[in-house]
């Protein structure tokens, strides 16, 4: 009996310190373990976007009649946020020197859609076109995505002609994008697009169009100012089967133009033509996660509590589509209450 029980004492014992021992190995290899591999150094991981707000309420009126509202609609945002950035609102109705001031906080801009073409608004975008060559120019990689609106002004804007768009019948219609022959997809908005996707493109409906007016590949290549700088990367044709560019890369600089919204694939669901199959989404993520990957080149990197008081996160988006806007959702910008009432 007693030397039973000092046999079982013992094996208890050595399993015990056995255990102990491994347990501490266990400890050892992990502390030892090599760290994850560091990140590449040359990027920017905490990349911010501008998107500049554009006139109104997104909504006809339905939730601001303000002259001096504008909005952005919250797809461009999520857009962003989708593939790793944050985002500031560029209110195209402030002061000069606070939009210059949030340009410096950015990392690269987005010009969304909508339809203004003129006055104060077509001057602020017309402006920080000028400072994204500039930044560009002086070193600083600072990518600019145009979409639709953004892409005719920017057309307006190079070739400093404001009747160069012609007319086009692609309001509320999903289309195919057909690739330039023998073009060069490398380093440009389709760069990492699996080929199968690029080839699907061109025959499904995978991109939302929404405009009236647009540019033939003709007109284009006919003016010198837009030829030189920009590239067409793809064609769309329209309903009357008008042939209109639907993609174009600057040559020089990282600023892409597309006509079509990618933005819309995601996070629009107000029109019954926007494409959401699974195809469908993977051309937003491409596309967004193309745009901020630009944007992480940028070594723009202002102290964190410089952007506390400017991201989005300041303002609640709107249900705008419940109101019956065509945005689902928009962020609504007032200029600030004057200080005379103090
Ligand atoms: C804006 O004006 C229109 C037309 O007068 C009106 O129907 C709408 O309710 C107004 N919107 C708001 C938010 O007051």
């Amino acid at each position: 009996m007693g030397t039973y029980f000092w046999i079982s004492f013992f094996t208890i014992l050595i399993q015990l310190m056995t255990a102990t021992v491994k347990s501490q190995q266990l400890i050892e290899s992990q502390l030892n373990l090599p760290s994850c591999p560091g990140p590449d150094p040359t990027l920017n991981y905490r990349p911010v976007i501008g998107i500049v707000s554009h006139p109104g309420d997104g909504a006809s009126g339905r939730l601001n009649n303000g002259t001096d509202v504008s909005y952005i609609a919250a797809s461009y945002v999520k857009f962003a946020e989708m593939a790793g950035a944050r985002v500031i609102p560029l209110i195209y109705t402030e002061p000069p020197e606070i939009l210059n001031q949030k340009l410096n906080l950015v990392n690269g801009v987005i010009f969304t859609g909508g339809r203004v073409k003129d006055g104060l608004y077509f001057e602020v975008v017309k402006g920080i076109f000028q400072k994204v060559l500039e930044k560009n120019d002086a070193g600083e990689h600072f990518p600019l995505l145009a979409i639709c609106l953004g892409f005719e002004l920017l057309t307006m804007i190079i070739s400093k002609d404001n009747n160069i768009l012609e007319e086009f019948s692609a309001a509320n219609q999903a289309s195919t994008v057909q690739f330039v022959e023998n073009v060069k997809l490398e380093r440009t908005v389709f760069g990492r697009f699996p080929s199968v996707l690029i080839k699907k493109m061109s025959t499904d409906c995978l991109v939302m169009q929404n405009h009236h007016f647009g540019i033939s590949p003709e007109r284009l290549q006919a003016n010198k100012d837009l030829c030189s700088f920009f590239r067409i990367l793809t064609t769309s044709t329209d309903k009357k089967n008008k042939v209109y560019v639907s993609t174009a890369q600057a040559r020089r600089y990282p600023v892409t133009a597309v006509q079509w919204h990618p933005e819309k694939n995601v996070f629009e669901w107000r029109s019954s033509q926007i494409p959401h199959t699974e195809d469908a989404i993977q051309v937003t993520q491409h596309v967004a996660n193309y745009f901020v990957s630009e944007a992480r080149k940028s070594s723009n990197k202002p102290a964190p509590s410089k952007l506390l008081d400017n991201l989005i996160y300041n303002y609640s988006p709107s249900f705008a589509g419940k109101a019956g806007g065509s945005f689902d959702e928009v962020y609504l910008f007032s200029p600030r209450p004057a200080l005379s009432s103090l």
